[in-house]
C-alpha cells in the first residue's frame, strides 16, 4: 500500500470509528479491522501505527477480546486506549485489577510533559474516563506518565519499545487536547507525514477513475443526498459526458428538493453529464394509496424506486459502470456487524445491481468517512447547502407521515418542514455570529417535521377546527444509532409553532418530540 496507513485495532468498543476518524483530522489516512484479524495480514498493510480501542470486556473474562504478544514485538508503534492499554499491559506481564467503583465521566489529570505523547501539552487537562478495570502494576520496561487522583496509571509507555497506553479516550471531544494525543502519536511518533488531505484525494480519485473507465460507459443512481452528489460530481470530471445520472423523484422529498436538484446537476448547471429527472410521483402516489403499514410503505417506495430505474436503464442499454454512494461506515458495519436485528429495512440503492445491466461497481467514496465526503464535495465546488445537507432516508417523506401517505399530506409536511428548517438555521446562525462562529451545544444533528396520523379540536378565529398534528423532532447524536432530544430554546420551538399554524393549512397542534434512540428511532416510521 503506497499511502501511509495507521490501523485501528477494534475490540469491540463503541467509540471505533470515532477513534479512526480523529486520526485522520491528523491527515493520516486509517483503516479499522476487528481483533480477529490475522496479525500477518495487517502487517501485509504496511501500517505505520497500531491503534487498540477500548472494549466491553474485561481482559480476564472467558472469551474477552485479545490479541498474542507478537503484536507488541514487530517494532511498529502501538497504542491502546482503555481496554487496549489494559490489553497491552496483561499481555505484557502488568496486572490489571478491578476497582471498587467506575472511573467515569470528566476527570482532572496529570501528565508527565516529557513523554513523547503528551508533548506541547498542559500538564493537567480533563480528559474522559469510563473504566471499572485499571493498570494496578506496570509491565516490564513500561513508566507511568499520567495519573488522576484515583488512578495512579492513567498512561503508560516503554518509549524503546515504541508502545503506549492510555487509560482515557482521547477520541472523544469532552477529553481536552485528546486529538493533540493523537497527533503526536500518529506524527511524531509514528512519523507519519500527514499527506491524508481532501485535495489530493480528489485529485488521485479523478486519475483512478479515468484510468479504470477508459471509454465506458458509466450510470448513477442520484438521490441530491450528499453521498450519490458528491460521487456524481466525482464521476462527472473524471468522464463528463460517459456518465449519465438518473434521479427519481418520487414526490417524497423535501419542499423545492427536486428542483434544487435539477439546477445543480440538470442542463444549466455547472456540471458536464448526461442528467435524467424522472417525475414519478403520480406512480408513488396510486401505489401508497391506502397503505398505512409502515413496513409496507417502505417496501413499496424502496421496489418502485427500482422498478423506475430499471425503466430508465433500459433505456440507456447496458452501461459499463455502475456507481454506489458507499462511504467507510458502511464497509466497517458490514465487515463487524452482523448482528444486530433489522429494526427497520432501510433503503437506499442496494437492491439496483439485480436489476441493471452493467460490468462493475465503482464506489469512489468507499474509504472516507461523511466529514470527508463532504470535505471532497466542497474541494469539488459543489455549493455549500447541498453539502451539508442533513441525513435523508430513501424512502423520504413517506415515512414522516405517519399512516396513508396522500398528495395532501405531503404538502403539508413540506411546508411545516421548510419553516422548522428555516427558523432553526436561523438560530443557529444567530448564535455562531454573537459567539465568534461557534455552535451552539443544543445544534441539533438532525431536525425534520413529522405529520402525525392525529387529527385534535382546535380553535382559529372565533372558528372549530379539526386538523392535523405536527411532530418537530430534533436530535443529538454521534453515530445515528442512539440520539437524544436536542434541547433547542423554547423561543425558536415557539416561532416555529406559531409560523407553522398561521401558514400552513390543515395543521392547528405542534408537538415536540422528547423520545431518544432508544426506545424511539430518529425517524417515527
Ligand atoms: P432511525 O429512524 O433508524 O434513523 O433511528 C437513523 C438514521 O437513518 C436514517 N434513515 C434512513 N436512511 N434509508 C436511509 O438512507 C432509510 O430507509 C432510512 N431510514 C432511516 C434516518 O434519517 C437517521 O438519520
Amino acid at each position: 500500500m503506497a499511502r501511509e496507513t495507521v490501523i485501528v485495532i477494534d475490540f469491540g468498543g463503541q467509540y471505533n470509528q470515532l477513534v479512526a476518524r480523529r486520526v485522520r483530522e491528523c491527515n493520516v489516512y486509517c483503516e479499522i479491522y476487528s481483533y480477529r484479524t490475522p496479525l500477518d495480514k495487517i502487517l501485509a498493510m504496511n501500517p505505520k501505527g497500531i491503534i487498540l480501542t477500548g472494549g466491553p470486556n474485561s481482559v480476564y473474562e472467558e472469551g474477552a477480546a485479545t490479541c498474542g504478544k507478537e503484536l507488541f514485538e514487530t517494532g511498529i508503534p502501538v497504542l491502546g486506549l482503555c481496554y487496549g492499554a489494559q490489553l497491552m499491559s496483561h499481555v505484557l506481564g502488568g496486572e490489571v485489577k478491578r476497582a471498587e467503583n467506575r472511573e467515569y465521566g470528566k476527570t482532572e489529570t496529570f501528565f508527565d510533559t516529557t513523554s513523547p505523547l503528551f508533548k506541547d501539552l498542559p500538564d493537567k487537562n480533563i480528559v474522559w474516563m469510563s473504566h471499572f478495570d485499571y493498570i494496578s502494576k506496570l509491565a516490564p520496561g513500561f513508566t507511568s506518565v499520567a495519573h488522576t487522583a484515583s488512578t495512579p496509571v492513567a498512561a503508560a509507555q516503554n518509549v524503546d519499545k515504541k508502545l503506549y497506553a492510555i487509560q482515557f479516550h482521547p477520541e472523544v471531544l469532552h477529553t481536552e487536547n485528546g486529538t493533540k494525543m493523537l497527533y503526536n502519536f500518529v506524527r511524531n511518533i509514528c512519523g507519519c507525514a500527514g499527506d491524508w488531505k481532501m485535495d489530493s484525494f480528489v485529485e488521485t480519485a479523478i486519475a483512478d477513475i479515468r484510468a479504470k473507465v477508459g471509454n465506458g460507459k458509466v450510470l448513477c443512481a442520484l438521490s441530491g443526498g450528499v453521498d450519490s452528489s458528491v460521487a456524481a460530481v466525482l464521476l462527472s470530471k473524471a468522464v463528463g459526458k460517459q456518465l449519465t445520472c438518473v434521479f427519481v423523484d418520487h414526490g417524497l422529498l423535501r419542499k423545492n428538493e427536486g428542483d434544487e436538484v435539477e439546477a445543480v446537476f440538470g442542463p444549466d448547471g455547472p456540471y458536464e453529464l448526461n442528467f435524467i429527472r424522472v417525475n414519478a410521483k403520480d406512480r408513488y402516489y396510486s401505489k401508497l394509496a391506502g397503505v398505512a403499514e409502515p413496513e409496507k410503505k417502505r417496501k413499496i417506495i424502496g421496489e418502485e424506486f427500482i422498478r423506475v430505474f430499471e425503466e430508465e436503464a433500459k433505456k440507456i442499454g447496458s452501461v459499463d459502470y455502475l456507481v454506489q454512494g458507499t462511504i467507510y461506515p458502511d464497509v466497517v458495519e458490514s465487515g463487524l456487524g452482523g448482528e444486530s436485528a433489522v429494526i427497520k429495512s432501510h433503503h437506499n440503492v442496494g437492491g439496483l445491481p439485480e436489476h441493471v445491466d452493467f460490468k462493475e461497481i465503482i464506489e469512489p467514496l468507499r474509504d472516507l468517512f461523511k466529514d470527508e465526503v463532504r470535505k471532497a464535495g466542497l474541494e469539488l465546488g459543489i455549493p455549500e447547502y447541498l453539502v451539508y445537507r442533513q441525513p435523508f432516508p430513501g424512502p423520504g417523506l413517506g415515512i414522516r407521515i405517519i399512516g396513508e401517505v396522500t398528495a395532501d399530506k405531503v404538502r403539508i409536511v413540506q411546508d411545516a418542514d421548510a419553516i422548522y428548517r428555516e427558523e432553526v438555521g436561523k438560530a443557529i446562525d444567530e448564535y455562531k455570529a454573537k459567539n465568534g462562529g461557534a455552535e451552539p451545544k443544543w445544534m441539533p444533528n438532525q431536525y425534520f417535521a413529522a405529520l402525525t396520523n392525529m387529527r385534535s379540536v382546535g380553535v382559529m378565529g372565533d372558528e372549530r377546527t379539526y386538523d392535523y398534528a405536527v411532530a418537530l423532532r430534533a436530535v443529538n447524536t454521534i453515530d445515528f444509532m442512539t440520539a437524544e432530544a436536542a434541547n433547542i430554546p423554547w423561543e425558536v420551538l415557539q416561532t416555529v409553532m406559531s409560523r407553522i399554524i398561521n401558514e400552513v393549512r390543515g395543521v392547528n397542534r405542534v408537538f415536540y418530540d422528547l423520545t431518544s434512540k432508544p426506545p424511539g428511532t430518529i425517524e417515527m416510521e
